[in-house]
């Protein structure tokens, strides 16, 4: 009745939605306060007051016409704020003109997917990763190619890299802050990329797209900068949004920017005005693109964030998990101490702890937490770990 390739993804549907499910049955059996529910990355911070008190204003100002469709790209004025904020640190500022606002980070990688891809093009993705991209790029004809990751440190293993581009590629998505990993991709591991792909540009004839998906740019610990990727490659577009920066997932309200140093840049951007006309997005929501124009430099307190980092992370190793500490992002991406990830999180779900298996984001063998909850589930969560440890005779 409905589409073969839609009932064959229902069948593949996602892990984390699974065990979320999991959650809300275990939580009906045994209460609340006595399920770790680590498996979700949703926002647990309320937004920061700026945001709520821009809204309001918004709300109780002057809002006539403020309901009607708008220029595809969205309110100019508020492309213009967005184009200085992403302009800010890097010596290849951009104008107003090379912003789309879109809906969430999700509907930006969709739009520029739509935008870039022939049928049968190749988009490289680096496992561990975001699920939904296979998704994505299957929507709009594309083919997905799994690269490696260096697992000692999850940045893109290179070699890898270079040997998976051919002809056919037509785009690389990275995710830096990483969602699973939490790891910031470095300056060096972009430097080396970029002169990867001029070569194959090069020998190929081609034009490589990098799609830079940054919805946890601003969630960063330790000082760790975050590289900018208009400095390192040419023919790149960042998707971004404002559902982790400043909590607002649920009202879809993001934006992609292409830097000015992408060939035939006009022809780009009305590429991309298209394709979020056509997909049904037609323009970003109106009132939220107010909002985040009066606080595209506000962002929920990172400090929650590393609290909740510091206390998930800390115990587990002290347990004797193996871990790469991430950097930014909310979530941990331990090895599990077995091969098998998906058995191990069901053993987790028997001493009430919910976890995503890595299998879900292409990488078996590991397991994901996410620690966007309150401290005192990671408090309370505690002997489970010691007795799950205790399971499988981790050394501490
Ligand atoms: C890596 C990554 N990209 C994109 C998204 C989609 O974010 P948005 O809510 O902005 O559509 C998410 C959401 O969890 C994510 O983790």
């Amino acid at each position: 009745m409905i589409s073969k390739k839609i009932e064959e993804n229902l069948g593949n549907s996602s892990w984390i939605r699974k065990m979320f499910e999991e959650g809300a049955k275990l939580k009906a059996i045994h209460g609340d306060d006595n399920v770790y529910d680590f498996s979700i990355g949703n926002p647990y911070f309320e937004p920061p007051t700026a945001v709520v008190e821009n809204l309001k204003t918004i709300v109780n100002g002057d809002i006539k016409g403020l309901h009607r469709y708008m220029a595809n790209a969205g309110y100019q004025e508020v492309r213009e704020k967005v184009a200085a904020a992403v302009s800010e640190n890097t010596k290849n500022k951009i104008p107003f003109s090379n912003v789309v606002m879109t809906v969430g980070a999700a509907g930006a990688l969709n739009v520029a997917l739509k935008t870039l891809l022939n049928p049968e093009e190749e988009v490289i993705v680096f496992s561990p990763f975001f699920v939904e991209y296979v998704f994505y790029i299957e929507n709009h004809g594309g083919k997905t190619i799994i690269t490696e990751t260096d697992k000692s440190t999850f940045e893109p293993d290179l070699d890898a890299f270079a040997k998976n581009i051919n002809a056919k590629t037509k785009a690389v998505i990275i995710n830096s802050p990483n969602n699973p990993t939490g790891v910031i991709y470095s300056a060096e591991t972009l430097k080396k990329m970029a002169a990867i792909i001029a070569e194959k540009e090069k020998a190929f004839g081609s034009t490589i797209f990098v799609l830079s998906d940054e919805p946890y740019s601003v969630i960063r610990y330790d000082n760790v900068e975050l590289p900018h990727v208009f400095d390192y490659f040419k023919n790149v577009i960042i998707a971004n949004s404002f559902s982790k920066s400043l909590g607002l997932a649920g009202e879809r309200i993001g934006y992609l920017a292409a830097s000015g140093l992408v060939d035939n840049i006009d022809l780009l951007m009305n590429g991309l005005i298209f394709s979020n006309r056509t997909l049904g997005f037609v323009n970003a929501p109106a009132i939220f693109q107010k909002v985040i124009g009066d606080s595209v430099n506000d962002t929920v307190d990172v400090n929650l964030y590393l609290e909740r980092r510091d206390l998930l992370y800390n115990h587990l190793a002290s347990l004797g998990f193996e871990c790469v500490k991430p950097q930014g992002a909310f979530y941990l991406f331990p090895k599990a101490p077995i091969e098998d990830d998906v058995e191990f999180v069901m053993k987790a779900k028997e001493f009430n702890i919910l976890a995503v298996p890595g299998s879900g984001f292409g990488c078996p063998g590991y397991f994901r937490l996410s620690y966007c909850i309150g401290t005192d589930t990671i408090e309370n969560s505690k002997p489970a770990w010691e007795k799950l440890a205790a399971f499988y005779n981790m050394k501490k």
